[in-house]
């Protein structure tokens, strides 16, 4: 844990004495009465020097401010509870101690939409799960970048054109309408008709040389679709820091693969490039007709941000069913003998409806992002029929973010509407409820709240009980960041959301006599709300003004 780290070195450097090297990792426990636990003395039970060990930890966390009290079990676990007001003093800082000591520069590559289609029910994840692990690891003093990579070239572009050659579709005018019924109707004259598979692949081939003609109509293909991808991701609070696509890195290819073939890595099989690493199946890196791959994309992309932006990470947040192509892309990345540095896939389950199956719209296609966006807005609207537009806006995308990144990145979860508006519930609208009270609270006092300290002696079972929660912001904290999972984070809101609520409820803080109690109560919620924007921050989500 961040604050205790001084702690953690010291003990780390207690067992060097004796010759054990290990990490401390001081973690939450189960036990009511305590709130962290050091397990690392367990294994250690037949050490000749464990009780001289044990002489020199106590020495440590008897030297230790932030703790309170200590017991060693006699299995040698150690239950520390923390001294609330030495831990919380700090809050404000929040923000500084929860810096990463070596900050690296690390690309988000996500959302990865296709121009000619729609933002869908499909790309609903990779953009709450990306922008949270930004925002996160942002505040953890790295250099951030996000990427969102379109789709914007190659075969499905070309069978688009060759759709609007043929029905003489003005490319000028068309419209995002006429785009998005042209895309499944070409993909599937590709896959059934012979004589517009070659038209097409002819186009893709002129294309991919620039030919003027067909890189005039792609471009009016991708402002059209550019117009309405932005006009979708800022509805729902999306922000990119770059707008690159797979056209950008097309021209690095040919001298890509003239690399490889020097070097010896790739060779012919059946006229197309494969690489000679070992692997089933095999890696492909050109067709048989030297068109290009998704894979091939992906590893001139590389080139192009190494030449460009000098990362040290890229995060590829992407559908776990794309598993293999990372892996594919990640080892050929190592025996290409390109420049090391840290790739990761960070993949996810599938968003499917209340049924279980897939998600779709009534027709059968996929249901719009701007289509589940309504929904949301006009569930929420009829249960709570009084709320401004801008708050319903905020609800609705709290909802869409919430309900999504509680949910463990790896497992699928049902859209439910019903569920995830629940007031009571494990909901975004619930954690924005609280807060709004939090809001309230403070702002009704007219009291300067932060100028009290907290006075632990009169704190009741409820204050202690969400002061104690407050602790554990900087454990989920170091978890979403090692794991690349905001799960831990959000659940973690909707647990303080909790305990604040069972604070307040049943006392009128404002005009209580008991001064002490309500200073305290009003610091308490001062120090949640802080908290609780900080995690909504963290997980992409803005807190409403009024509900
Ligand atoms: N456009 C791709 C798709 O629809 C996703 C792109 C993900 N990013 C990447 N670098 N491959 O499947």
């Amino acid at each position: 844990m961040y604050q205790l780290r001084k702690l953690e070195n010291n003990l780390e450097s207690v067992l060097k004495e004796f010759n054990v090297t290990e990490t401390i990792d001081i973690k939450l426990t189960k036990n009511e009465s305590f709130d962290l636990q050091i397990n690392n003395l367990v294994k250690h039970k037949d050490n000749p020097n464990l009780s001289k060990i044990i002489d020199n930890f106590q020495r440590e966390l008897d030297n230790e401010p932030f703790i309170k009290k200590y017991e060693i079990g006699e299995k040698n676990f150690i239950n520390i509870e923390i001294n609330l007001n030495e831990f919380l003093k700090t809050v404000e800082n929040v923000r500084n101690f929860i810096k990463v000591t070596n900050p690296k520069k690390i690309i988000f590559d996500y959302g990865g939409p296709n121009i000619g289609k729609p933002l869908h029910v499909g790309h609903l994840r990779s953009l709450n799960i990306g922008r949270s692990l930004y925002n996160v690891n942002k505040l953890a003093g790295n250099t951030v970048l996000s990427d969102i990579h379109m789709g914007d070239w190659g075969m499905p572009i070309a069978q688009i054109i060759q759709y609007g050659v043929e029905n003489k579709i003005n490319f000028k005018k068309i419209t995002i309408q006429e785009l998005e019924e042209i895309y499944p109707i070409a993909s599937d004259l590709y896959s059934k008709n012979n004589d517009f598979t070659q038209l097409a692949q002819n186009i893709n081939k002129n294309l991919n040389n620039n030919q003027k003609d067909l890189i005039t109509k792609w471009k009016s293909i991708k402002d059209t679709s550019l117009k309405s991808l932005e006009s979708t991701l800022h509805q729902l609070n999306h922000k990119f820091d770059l707008w690159r696509g797979e056209s950008d890195v097309n021209d690095l290819i040919p001298d890509m693969i003239e690399d490889l073939k020097s070097k010896n890595k790739i060779s012919l099989d059946d006229g197309a490039y494969v690489s000679d690493l070992k692997t089933d199946p095999k890696i492909l890196i050109t067709k048989s007709d030297g068109s290009y791959l998704y894979l091939t994309t992906d590893l001139a992309t590389v080139l192009d941000r190494l030449d460009n932006f000098e990362f040290d990470k890229t995060l590829y947040i992407v559908d776990k069913r794309q598993k293999l192509h990372f892996e594919q892309l990640f080892s050929s990345l190592e025996y290409f003998d390109f420049p090391t540095k840290e790739y990761e896939h960070v993949s996810f389950g599938t968003v499917n409806d209340a049924d279980g199956n897939p998600f779709k719209t009534r027709e059968g296609g996929t249901k719009k992002l701007t289509d589940l966006y309504d929904e949301t807005y006009q569930y929420i609207k009829t249960i709570n029929n009084e709320l401004d537009e801008i708050s319903l806006g905020l609800l609705s995308n709290t909802v869409l973010a919430y309900s999504d990144l509680i949910t463990n990145r790896n497992t699928d979860y049902k859209f439910d509407l019903e569920k995830f508006t629940n007031v009571n519930g494990k909901t975004g609208v619930y954690i924005q409820y609280a807060n709004v009270r939090a809001q309230k609270l403070i702002n009704d006092s007219s009291l300067e709240v932060s100028d009290f300290s907290i006075l632990s002696e009169e704190l009741d079972n409820n204050d202690k009980s969400l002061l104690r929660s407050l602790i554990k912001f900087e454990f989920y904290f170091e978890q979403t960041i090692k794991n690349n999972e905001p799960h831990h984070l959000a659940d973690y809101l909707y647990e303080i959301s909790q305990k604040f609520n069972g604070m307040y409820q049943g006392i009128n803080i404002l005009e209580n006599e008991n001064t002490v109690l309500k200073e305290n109560k009003l610091k308490i919620t001062d120090l949640f709300l802080q908290y609780s924007n900080l995690l909504m921050e963290c997980l992409g989500i803005l807190p409403v003004e009024k509900m």
